[in-house]
């Protein structure tokens, strides 16, 4: 039998060959930039989706991996601008590429990379694809700025929440599925249904991804309960807050809205998150997403028979439900 993880690595080389192409094209000062972030690795997530998707509605054209390619552009630029915007050292296991390189060289390597990935997906001539890229790419702006201008508050339900992640996270996601099916020749409703697919599948990935800030570091390797020290409202944080007592929580608002938690007060924020389970609590909530992103694969697939990457793209929806680090 191909385990899901035999697939995924057979499609890797393709993965970076385009990428690799797409990145010789690009001006002699963002090379060290791109090659520095590419290099480091990463999941490859995105482009693994347009391509599955793609080939599950019958998609068999090589020309599939520069438009795959073309999202993980997107991907790699959003994360540039991201590690300036939260000030973060570490990416992908390495130092930040702002903290090597500079941050206004960076900012203007992730427009470059914007820039390639868009003039990638115009190549194919079709205006719908261009359209899907320029949105995904306005609505994970979108997001970043909603999420910066929130910071630090306490928020009565997880609607703002929800709107964050949709932008900065899901929507991209949601473009990668919908270039597949696009890219097949998909009518409209199985475009709609992969689109449906990705999004769900997308804000179950960063709801996950908020659980898994209180998991310990040596798993992560990320800093335990980084969103409390950064005035992050996640779901586990939701949690925690309605758990508390009036005066408790004005307490917590004050240290979440100034950003003046200590460690000690951190480390027993995470401590009483993973004692109290709340973290599970937000993974439950990421299932009912997953539940959803499975009713949009039904629909995806429906009348079709069968096939391997059916399997694969259900198993994504059970990799994202059981991630651990
Ligand atoms: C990181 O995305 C940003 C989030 C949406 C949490 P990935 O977890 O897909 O990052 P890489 O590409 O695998 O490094
Ligand atoms: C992910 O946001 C960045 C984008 C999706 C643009 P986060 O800031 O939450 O993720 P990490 O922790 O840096 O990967
Ligand atoms: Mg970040
Ligand atoms: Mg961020």
């Amino acid at each position: 039998m191909i385990t899901f993880a035999a697939r995924i690595r057979k499609e890797q080389p393709g993965i970076r060959a385009a990428l690799a192409d797409a990145t010789n094209t690009l001006p002699v000062w963002v090379k060290p930039v791109a090659h520095h972030v590419l290099g480091q690795g990463g999941k490859r997530l995105r482009p693994l989706l347009t391509i599955f998707v793609a080939r599950l509605l019958g998609y068999r054209e090589p020309d599939i991996y520069p438009l795959a390619a073309a999202v993980e552009l997107f991907h790699t630029a959003t994360l540039l601008h991201d590690d300036v915007l939260d000030n973060a050292d570490l990416r992908r296991g390495q130092a930040a590429a702002h903290r090597v390189f500079g941050v206004t060289e960076t900012i203007l390597a992730g427009d470059a990379l914007l820039a390639s990935g868009n003039s990638a997906v115009a190549a194919y001539g079709d205006a719908r694809l261009t359209a899907v890229a320029a949105e995904a790419i306005a609505q994970t702006a979108g997001g970043e700025i909603l999420e910066l201008e929130r910071q630090g508050e306490i928020a009565p339900d997880l609607s703002t929440y929800l709107e964050i992640v949709t932008g900065k996270t899901a929507w991209m996601i949601r473009a990668a599925c919908e270039f597949g099916a696009l890219k097949a020749g998909a009518e409209a409703d199985r475009v709609r249904a992969a689109a449906d697919y990705g999004l769900n599948l997308g804000i179950a990935f960063q709801m996950v991804d908020d659980a898994l800030d209180f998991a310990p570091s040596e798993r992560t390797g990320k800093p335990e309960g980084g969103d409390v020290r950064e005035g992050k409202f996640t779901p586990p944080l939701f949690f925690y807050h309605a758990s508390l007592a009036a005066e408790e929580q004005a307490v917590f608002a004050r240290a979440f809205h100034e950003r003046s938690f200590t460690d000690e007060a951190v480390n027993a924020v995470v401590t009483t998150i993973r004692a109290r389970g709340f973290d599970e609590q937000a993974r439950a909530l990421a299932d009912s997403y997953l539940q959803r992103a499975r009713q949009a694969l039904d629909r995806l697939t429906e009348g079709l028979p069968p096939s391997p990457e059916r399997e694969t793209l259900g198993a994504f929806i059970a990799h994202v439900r059981d991630r651990r680090a």
